[in-house]
């Protein structure tokens, strides 16, 4: 079965499509962690991902007959823009069935290069049903993002790359996994060839089917799964890549989303490129790995594998990039009402790099200042804060408390003597279009909402800030209607954050 592969991804077919993409030395990211990282420039594709490859790959050994007829794929990510191209350049019809929530800009990309699009049902596991359908009334071909040895072997012919462009040492391989197809492939070549370089996946740690899978001897299917590395997030992973995967990768490390956005602003520091999650997920399970096994003067190769990344959830991927490198400390420094003190505030940050400054008088006798400064390492925080106390001015460091960090820094208006009896929660839900709607319904109680707090982040779950003005005789009904919401929250009402500047 491996010779089988072997031979597969050696005559497979994707340079029609797919071209030969660089192995290129991350300097910066080198010398900051240690090790020789070699990216392996898969966002550089025609399509930005390497989907194209084991579509092409399989769509290329259909009959005549088969290609005549068409094929279809559901899909609303990378694999419906592989599909799409490589229909394109075969000249057969390809429908693509996505759930009617997909944004625009996917559908319009598969539109763009020829693709049918069937919108259909709110989940992927509706569209799936639907193309199912659709596949057995048209005499469609079904085109499997990951689970079918052609697809497979087409995702191999980048582990053949790799062993051609760096004959020399290589100490591990690091791939991301959603449904496995990529590493399954790209194992099974490395390990025929050269089976002492290690490969090892990566996966979120909300979405780590695979990793479970493995553990359990068998495939589980996750209820749920962590959306912010779209292209990763499946819930059962294939047969035939489970198998492929226990026999070949070695192991494997989960990382979280700071990790993530973390390594996409290390790529774009060495190459000026942005990566999407999905396409950043093996830099940080590379850096997390060799960390956790005090790696130091090993070659590391990293496949960045995409690049489709929504331009609006840029700010989201800034802005946690630096919390998940310890960039940026926060504090609430407190400032006596008296003349000058601002002034000596402002001497005391000094020449540091402010990332924000927000300040309201409160009363007669003093005021609350939220200010964000740039740091190196985490080390500075307790430092910095040490300083300002120094200089007089009670300082209260916010850069660990998430309310303060997701909510109070976009927020306005400071204390209201009308808000009686106010209790202040925070709640997180999925996001997708109409979420926070149906989410304000499901709030629907009977007290008043006297604070409220909704931002756009760009990241795959809702945060919502709400202050409730519920008297102390309702306090076991209010609890009772937390339980039935369903959403996960949090109660800030003790957050000093919140008695400061709310
Ligand atoms: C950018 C990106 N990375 C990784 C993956 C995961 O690939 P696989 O499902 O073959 O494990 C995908 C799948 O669509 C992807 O688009």
């Amino acid at each position: 079965m491996s010779d089988d592969y072997l031979k597969r991804i050696l005559t497979s077919k994707v340079y029609d499509v797919a071209h030969e993409t660089p192995l290129d030395l991350a300097p910066r990211i080198s010398k900051r962690i240690g090790n020789t990282v070699l990216l392996k420039r898969e966002d550089t594709q025609p399509v930005f991902s390497f989907k194209l490859r084991g579509a092409y790959n399989k769509m290329a050994h259909l009959t005549p007959e088969e290609l005549k007829r068409g094929v279809i794929a559901a899909s609303a990510g990378n694999h419906a823009q592989g599909v799409a191209l490589s229909a394109n350049r075969l000249k057969c019809r390809a429908v693509i069935v996505m759930p009617v929530t997909t944004p625009q800009v996917k559908i319009d990309a598969v539109r763009a290069l020829g693709g049918e699009v069937v919108l259909f049902g709110d989940s992927f596991t509706d569209a799936a049903e639907h193309a199912a359908e659709m596949q057995a009334r048209d005499g469609l071909t079904f085109v499997h993002p990951f689970d079918d040895p052609d697809v497979i072997a087409g995702q191999g012919t980048i582990g053949m790359e790799i062993l051609r462009q760096h004959p020399g040492d290589i100490d591990a391989v690091f791939v991301a996994i959603g449904g496995g197809g990529l590493i399954s492939g790209v194992a099974a070549y490395i390990k025929q060839l050269r089976p002492e370089i290690q490969v090892i996946g990566v996966q979120t740690v909300d979405s780590d089917a695979m990793v479970r899978s493995v553990k359990a001897g068998r495939r589980l299917r996750l209820a749920d799964v962590g959306l912010f590395s779209d292209g990763t997030a499946v819930k059962q992973v294939g047969q035939e890549t489970f198998r492929l995967v226990k026999e070949y990768v070695d192991d494997f490390v989960t990382v979280d989303t700071d990790a993530i956005c973390a390594g996409i602003k290390d790529v774009f520091q060495d190459t000026r490129s942005v990566l999407e999650p999905a396409g950043a997920l093996a830099l940080a399970g590379a850096k997390r790995y060799a960390a956790q096994q005090k790696w130091k003067g090993k070659t590391l190769v990293v496949i960045t594998c995409g690049a489709n990344m929504n331009f609006d959830r840029l700010r989201f991927v800034a802005e946690r990039a630096d919390v998940g490198e310890a960039r940026e400390a926060l504090f609430a420094i407190t400032l006596p009402e008296k003349r000058g003190s601002f002034r000596r505030l402002c001497e005391a940050v000094g020449s540091r790099s402010v990332t924000e400054f927000n300040y309201r008088i409160s009363d007669s006798e003093s005021a609350h200042v939220y200010v964000g400064l740039q740091i190196r390492s985490e080390p500075e925080i307790e430092k910095l804060a040490n300083h300002f106390r120094k200089e007089g001015f009670p300082t209260l460091d916010l850069t660990g408390n998430e309310m303060a960090k997701t909510h109070l820094r976009y927020m306005v208006g400071g204390h209201s003597g009308l808000a009686q009896h106010e209790v202040l929660y925070r709640f997180e839900f999925p996001e997708r279009p109409g979420a926070l709607m149906k989410f304000l319904g499901a709030m629907n109680p009977e007290w008043n909402i006297s604070l409220f707090h909704y931002r756009n982040q760009g990241d795959d779950y809702g945060r919502i800030l709400v202050g409730i003005q519920v008297p102390p005789e309702d306090k076991k009904i209010f609890k009772e209607f937390l339980s039935t919401l369903g959403y996960p929250y949090w109660s800030e009402t003790d957050n000093p954050a919140y008695r400061l500047f709310l």
